[in-house]
């Protein structure tokens, strides 16, 4: 039997394009390097983990809708959809799975619009400045979340 537990990792818009876009803000390294930050930390945490990406935001909110009984923990990237949107909000709230929220960027110190995020009001943490390590500091946080620590 296979008990590890189970983390989805979620990546909104325009994260596809890491290393591409704007790097004076995300920095040079590329979504496969996003991704490898994933991996190498379930590895090191023993936990199995999907990694998904979408531009489209009911994609995410189907993605979080399919998580209820299958994961039980999301990292959520919600990427501009963080700031706008009350429908990934309320799919979170739905499948009521604990949720860590991770922005590569310090969305605090940029855009006035960039400092509301919907997901900050079900999140339990946020991380934001880390660039992609932001994503170890969201699994671990979340690991240890899980195990009741
Ligand atoms: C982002 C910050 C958002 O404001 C922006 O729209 C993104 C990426 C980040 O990771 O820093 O697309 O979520």
């Amino acid at each position: 039997m296979n008990n590890k537990m189970k983390l989805l990792i979620i990546n909104g818009p325009n994260l596809n394009l890491l290393g591409l876009r704007e790097p004076h803000i995300y920095g040079t390294q590329n979504y496969a390097a996003l991704c490898s930050v994933v991996e190498d930390t379930c590895a090191a945490l023993g936990t199995q983990f999907e990694i998904y990406q979408s531009n489209h935001e009911g994609a995410i909110v189907d993605k979080i809708q399919e998580a209820y009984g299958v994961f039980d923990g999301i990292v959520i990237n919600p990427a501009a959809y963080t700031h706008t949107s009350v429908a990934i909000l309320d799919a979170l709230k739905a499948v009521s799975i604990p949720t860590v929220e991770v922005h590569i960027s310090d969305i605090n110190s940029r855009e006035p619009f960039r400092k509301f995020s919907y997901v900050s009001l079900i999140a339990i943490k946020t991380f934001a400045g880390h660039g992609i390590e932001g994503y170890k500091m969201a699994l671990e946080y979340l690991v240890e979340h899980l195990k009741g620590n």
